[in-house]
């Protein structure tokens, strides 16, 4: 009992003379980490350790006057996938700020960002595992372009042609996180397009082959691992095999009608100024180069996060580069451009909507632009209708 008491006498006392002594000298004469390992771990257990316990696992439940479950930040799954900047909105107007509890109290009065962000730091040791890559390397989804982050997440997507022959494109994606680096996806792609053919001289418009016809697309199964990722640099790159199975209804023009492999290489870089570059880069293997050939394929996105508000919603403008050569004699190279705005849909963030455009540099005869759009859930971070 006497030892408690003690405990919790010397920490407030320890804090004032630290304070005191940076007061007295200035901040500039400790170097950055000795503010970050000391304060950090003072000013954690002064504010944040009553609740989040000393070991960051939460609080015994007895001991607290609320039954709100506290999160573990010694479990690396859920820490390292949050980004420092989520924590320090949260620590600074409280749980409410990203549709959290309100018993998580807000600290921007009582505490500076310098000092949240060196309790941050700390919160970090609490998982001590480097091999789980950070959340701040979870750049925002392009329309195209796949991302280089492992994903727990549930994607709808949607494309519809603007001009005539009309089609509608959707998929369902789901994806999911396994071990610190490995992640499975499986697409349900489906659609629906206009047969009618455009010179009705030649198929006569009411016959069977004519009018809006649905069908299911090739489903893809895909296995992804982080190959390298550092935050100090901001880079990740990983490495992807994908499965498109044959399931396609041909009979009504949906589907290759034979099995392709897929593999391809991801990356994701942060740029300065809350920008980023995203990449990807691979090959369509066809196991029947009569109904489908081999493809290389690159695509590129670049884009910008802007926060509404100080802590608010954020909106990401971004910009794809997609290119695909046709691996056989003759064989054509596309190009296309997808202009896109992406922006967070709730406060926790985890529901997220892209729009935008796809415009074909090329052949524009056949291949027509098209208004794509989707979104995602990222189901491990609450239900579809928490956080909002
Ligand atoms: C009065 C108890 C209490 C104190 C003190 C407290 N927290 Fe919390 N905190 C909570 C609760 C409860 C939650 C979970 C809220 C929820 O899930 O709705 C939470 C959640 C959080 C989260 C969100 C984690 C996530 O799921 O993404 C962060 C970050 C956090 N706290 C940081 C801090 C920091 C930093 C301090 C100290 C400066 C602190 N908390 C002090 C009770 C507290």
């Amino acid at each position: 009992m006497r030892e408690i008491r003690g405990d919790r006498l010397e920490r407030p006392l320890a804090l004032t003379g630290l304070l005191l002594l940076l007061a007295c000298r200035g901040p500039a004469d400790l170097s950055a980490q000795v503010v970050a390992d000391t304060t950090g771990v003072q000013l954690y257990d002064v504010g944040c350790a009553s609740c989040h316990g000393q070991d960051g696992r939460g609080a015994d439940p007895d001991k607290v006057a609320f039954d709100i479950p506290l999160p573990d930040f010694s479990d690396c799954s859920f820490a390292s996938r949050e980004p420092d900047a989520d924590w320090i909105a949260v620590a600074h107007q409280g749980g409410p700020v990203r549709g959290f509890d309100r018993t998580m109290p807000a600290f921007g009065e009582a505490f500076s960002e310098t000092q949240l962000q060196a309790i941050i730091d700390h919160i970090r040791t609490f998982c001590g595992d480097p091999k789980w890559p950070r959340g701040e390397l979870n750049f925002p989804r392009p329309l195209i372009t796949e991302k280089a982050f492992p994903e727990d997440e549930f994607v709808y997507e949607l494309g519809v042609r603007t001009e005539s022959p009309g089609a509608v494109g959707n998929a369902f994606v789901y994806e999911r996180r396994f071990g610190s680096k490995s992640q499975i996806e499986i697409a349900l792609p489906f659609g629906f397009q206009d047969l009618t053919p455009r010179d009705p001289l030649t198929v006569p418009a009411d016959s069977a082959e004519s009018g809006w016809k649905g069908g299911l697309g090739d489903i893809g199964v895909g296995l992804k691992h982080v190959l390298l990722h550092s935050l100090t640099s901001g880079t990740i790159l990983s490495g992807t095999f994908e499965i498109k199975l044959p399931t396609g209804t041909t009979s009504n023009g949906f589907g290759a009608g034979t099995t392709r492999l897929e593999p391809f290489l991801t990356f994701g870089q942060v740029l300065p100024g809350e920008s980023f570059l995203q990449g990807q880069g691979g090959f369509e293997i066809s196991t029947n180069t009569e109904k489908t050939s081999h493809e290389a394929f690159w695509r590129a996105a670049l884009g910008r996060s802007w926060t509404q508000g100080r802590w608010g919603r954020a909106w990401t403008p971004m910009v794809e580069i997609l290119g695909s050569s046709e691996l056989e004699s003759g064989g054509a190279t596309h190009w296309s451009l997808v202009p896109q705005l992406q922006v967070t849909l709730n406060k926790r963030q985890h529901i997220i909507a892209n729009i935008g455009v796809g415009l074909p540099l090329d052949d524009t005869e056949v291949r027509r632009p098209e208004i794509l759009f989707y979104v995602l859930w990222e189901w491990f971070d609450g239900g579809f209708f928490a956080g909002w």
